[in-house]
C-alpha cells in the first residue's frame, strides 16, 4: 500500500495505469462517465480543472457531502484560489444520481448507500482522475455506522473491511465469476487520521469493519421486516466478530471501497463515527442535533489530514 503514492506521481504514467487497470479503455475514445454527467470529449478541459485534486471525499447522503464542500471552502479559502461558487456548483447535477462538488484540492460527491450506488461511483470518479492526469489522490470514505461497544460520537478508524459473513474482504461479482479481494486501509493516511484525531481531541479508535449489503438482517438488527433468528444469534455473532475479528463497527460501504482503492492502486481510508452502540440496541435512538454534532466528527477529521498536509508542504 505504502508504495502506491509512488507509482502514481508521474502524470505520463496515467495512460499507463488506466490500461492496466483496464485495457479497454484509452485516452483516444470519448468515454461517457453517465452516473457524474462528465464525458471526456474535452479532455484539456477535464485535466484543466481536476489535475489537482488529491482529496476525494465521499459519503452516503448528499446533505452530508453539500456541508463537507461548504466546511472545505471556508477552511481553504485562504490557501488555494478557487472559483466563488466552487461549493454550491454541483457537477453531477444533469445526472440526478449524486452530488459532486470541486473545492480546491478537493473532490467530494455522495455514493448513496450500500455497495450499488457505491460501486458505480468509485469506477466514474477514477476513471475522471485517471482521465485527468491528477496524481497522488486519496479517497476517503466519511461515515456513520454501528459501534460494536463504540459510543455513539466516537469515530472507528478502518484497519481492515470484513464482509457481513465476517471474512476479510469483499467478494466481487466480475463477468458471471466471484473473486475475493483484499479491504485493507492504506497505513500511511491511517496514520493521519490517527494524528488529526489526536490534533482535535476527537474520540477514536482504530479497528476493523463489517460491511454489509443491508442495514437489517447482514447487521443482525431485530427490528427489521423480516428476521429468522434470536436474540442470542445476534449476540453470538456479533461478539465473535468483536472478539476474534477485531470488528469495531458495522457499516454498508467499507468493504467494497477499499477493495475497490486496493485494485485501483488509490490509497484509502475509511473513517465513520457511531451513531449507536449496538451492544445496546438497534434502533438510532439520538437526537436530530446530536447526530449532527456525530456526523461532524469525521469531516474534522478530514479537514484536519487536509490542513496538517498543507502546512507541511
Ligand atoms: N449505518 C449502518 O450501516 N449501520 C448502523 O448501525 C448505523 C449507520
Amino acid at each position: 500500500n505504502n508504495n502506491v503514492a509512488q507509482e502514481v506521481s508521474e502524470p505520463n504514467k496515467q495512460d499507463n495505469i488506466l490500461r492496466e487497470l483496464n485495457p479497454h479503455l484509452s485516452f483516444d475514445e470519448v468515454d461517457i462517465l453517465y452516473h457524474l454527467a462528465v464525458d471526456t470529449s474535452d479532455l484539456e478541459g477535464l485535466k484543466n480543472k481536476y489535475r489537482d485534486v488529491k482529496f476525494v471525499c465521499m459519503g452516503g447522503s448528499r446533505g452530508r457531502v453539500e456541508n463537507f464542500a461548504r466546511q472545505a471552502y471556508e477552511a481553504m479559502s485562504g490557501y488555494y484560489s478557487m472559483p466563488p461558487d466552487a461549493h454550491t456548483n454541483d457537477i453531477a447535477r444533469r445526472a440526478g444520481r449524486f452530488v459532486m462538488y470541486k473545492v480546491g484540492p478537493v473532490l467530494t460527491l455522495n455514493h448513496g448507500m450500500g455497495f450499488g450506488s457505491l460501486n458505480i461511483a468509485l469506477h466514474e470518479v477514477a476513471k475522471l482522475l485517471r482521465y485527468s492526469g491528477a496524481t497522488d489522490f486519496s479517497f476517503i470514505r466519511m461515515g456513520t455506522s454501528g459501534g460494536l461497544g463504540a459510543e455513539p460520537g466516537t469515530v472507528i478508524i478502518t484497519k481492515e473491511a470484513y464482509d457481513a459473513t465476517c471474512e476479510p474482504g469483499y467478494e466481487v461479482v466480475s463477468c458471471g465469476k466471484k473473486v475475493r479481494y483484499d479491504a485493507t486501509a492504506d497505513k500511511k493516511l491511517n496514520e493521519e487520521f490517527i494524528q488529526a484525531a489526536e490534533d482535535l481531541s476527537i474520540n477514536y479508535q482504530i479497528g476493523n469493519t463489517m460491511g454489509c449489503d443491508d442495514f437489517y438482517e447482514a447487521q443482525c438488527r431485530l427490528d427489521g421486516a423480516l428476521c429468522d433468528y434470536t436474540l442470542k444469534d445476534k449476540f453470538d455473532f456479533i461478539r465473535r466478530a468483536n472478539k476474534e475479528a477485531g470488528v469495531f463497527n458495522m457499516e454498508m460501504e467499507a468493504n467494497v471501497f477499499l477493495s475497490f482503492c486496493n485494485r485501483a492502486k488509490i490509497p484509502g481510508a475509511v473513517v465513520c463515527c457511531s451513531i449507536v452502540n449496538r451492544l445496546k440496541g438497534d434502533q438510532i435512538t439520538s437526537t436530530k442535533e446530536e447526530l449532527k454534532s456525530f456526523e461532524q466528527h469525521p469531516l474534522q477529521l478530514i479537514l484536519q489530514v487536509i490542513k496538517n498536509r498543507v502546512v507541511e508542504a
